[in-house]
C-alpha cells in the first residue's frame, strides 16, 4: 500500500487518536532518582553545574526521599560524599559510613521505596581513582576485595539493591560471593555493565568530589568508540550474577542501549548522567531550547531505545509533568 491509500497522517491529527497509537510511554516507575548525601544536619547545598541538584545531609535526604515516593517514582541511588578518604577507598566499608547511616534512616522512615547504593571507591579513595593504586596503576584484583567489603556492608545497613559502578573485571562475581557468603544470596545486583569513559560525567565529579587526582579513568571505562565490547562486558556481568544491566551515558549511546536489550532480553537501566542534565539546564536557562519538552524527550527516546528504567536527576520534575498530563 502507498499513497494515496496510505496515509501516515491519519492517526496524527486528533490527539487522543495520536497518544493511543503511541508506542512508548513514561511513568514515573520507570525513574531513579541519584541523590548525594553528605554529613551535617538540615544541609542541601545547591551544585553549581547541576541546576536543581544539591548534596544533602541524611535528615534532607531522608525528606527528598518522602517527596520522591509521593511522585510514584520507584528508587533512589544514593552516592555518599565522605568526609573520610584513604588511599584504598576501604572507609567506604565503614557499617557506620554516610552511605550506610542513610540507608538505614530512609528504610526506617519511608515506606515502599527501593534503595540502591552506588558501590564504588572513588569517593573514598584520596587520588579519586575507582581503585587501589599500585605502583601508580588501578590495581584490578586488589580493588575487588574493597568493593565487595563495600557492598557486604550496604547489605548490612538495610539496602535493597547494590550499583557497582567501578568497572574492574570480575567485580560482579566477587560482590555475588561475598554477599552469598554473609547470607545476602537474595540482594539484586544492578551492574553498570557498559560503562564509557566520557566527558558527560564532569558535573558529576564536582557534586561529589570524585574527580581523579592524577591521569583518567579510561584504564578502566569503556572506548566510547565501542559497542561489540559493550556487549561483552554485559555478558560477563550476566554469568556473573548480575539482574539489571546499566549502560551510561545514555544520550550518545543509544545504540548500545538497544543492542543489549534485543541481545540479551534482560532488564535494562540506562544513566542519563550529569553532563546530559547541565546541558538542558544550561542551554533552557539561555531560552535556547524549550526545558520540559526537551526532558520529555530526551526520557522518551531513552525508553524507546529499549531501556526498563532510567536513572535521571529530572525524575521527580518529571514525574510531576506527567502527574499533570493524567489529570
Ligand atoms: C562513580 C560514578 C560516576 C558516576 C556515577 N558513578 C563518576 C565517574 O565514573 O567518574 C557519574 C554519574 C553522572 O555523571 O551523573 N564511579
Amino acid at each position: 500500500m502507498t499513497f494515496p491509500q496510505t496515509r501516515l497522517r491519519r492517526l496524527r491529527a486528533n490527539p487522543v487518536l495520536r497518544s493511543m497509537v503511541r508506542e512508548t510511554t513514561l511513568d514515573p516507575r520507570d525513574f531513579i532518582m541519584p541523590l548525594f548525601v553528605c554529613e551535617g544536619n538540615g544541609v542541601s547545598t545547591p551544585v553549581e553545574s547541576m541546576p536543581g541538584v544539591s548534596r544533602l545531609s541524611i535528615d534532607s535526604c531522608v525528606e527528598e526521599c518522602t517527596r520522591v515516593r509521593e511522585l510514584g517514582i520507584g528508587a533512589v541511588l544514593l552516592f555518599g560524599i565522605s568526609g573520610h578518604k584513604d588511599e584504598s577507598g576501604l572507609c567506604g566499608a565503614d557499617d557506620d559510613g554516610i552511605v550506610q547511616r542513610a540507608v538505614r534512616a530512609i528504610k526506617a522512615n519511608v515506606d515502599n521505596l527501593v534503595v540502591i547504593t552506588d558501590v564504588c571507591n572513588c569517593e573514598y579513595t584520596i587520588h579519586g581513582h575507582c581503585g587501589s593504586v599500585v605502583n601508580g596503576k588501578v590495581d584490578n584484583d586488589r580493588t575487588l576485595e574493597t568493593l565487595a567489603l563495600q557492598a557486604v556492608s550496604h547489605a548490612k545497613a538495610g539496602v535493597d539493591m547494590v550499583a557497582p559502578s567501578d568497572m574492574m573485571d570480575g567485580r560482579v562475581g566477587a560482590i555475588r560471593e561475598s554477599l552469598a557468603s554473609a547470607g545476602y544470596t537474595d540482594l539484586p545486583i544492578m551492574s553498570y555493565a557498559a560503562k564509557y569513559a566520557s566527558a558527560f560525567y564532569g558535573p558529576f565529579r564536582d557534586a561529589a568530589g570524585s574527580a581523579p587526582q592524577f591521569g583518567d579513568r579510561r584504564t578502566y571505562q569503556m572506548d566510547c568508540a565501542n559497542t561489540d565490547e559493550a556487549l561483552r562486558e554485559v555478558r560477563l556481568d550476566i554469568e556473573e550474577g548480575a539482574d539489571i544491566v546499566m549502560v551510561k551515558p545514555a544520550l550518545s549511546y543509544l545504540d548500545v542501549i538497544y543492542r543489549v536489550k534485543t541481545e540479551f532480553r534482560i532488564p535494562v537501566a540506562a544513566y542519563n548522567v550529569s553532563g546530559e542534565y547541565a546541558m538542558v539546564k544550561a542551554a533552557a536557562e539561555n531560552g535556547w531550547v524549550e526545558h520540559d519538552r526537551v526532558m520529555m524527550e530526551i526520557l522518551t527516546s531513552i525508553k524507546r531505545a529499549g531501556a526498563d528504567m532510567i536513572i535521571t536527576y529530572h525524575a521527580a520534575e518529571a514525574a510531576i509533568l506527567l502527574r499533570g498530563e493524567g489529570d
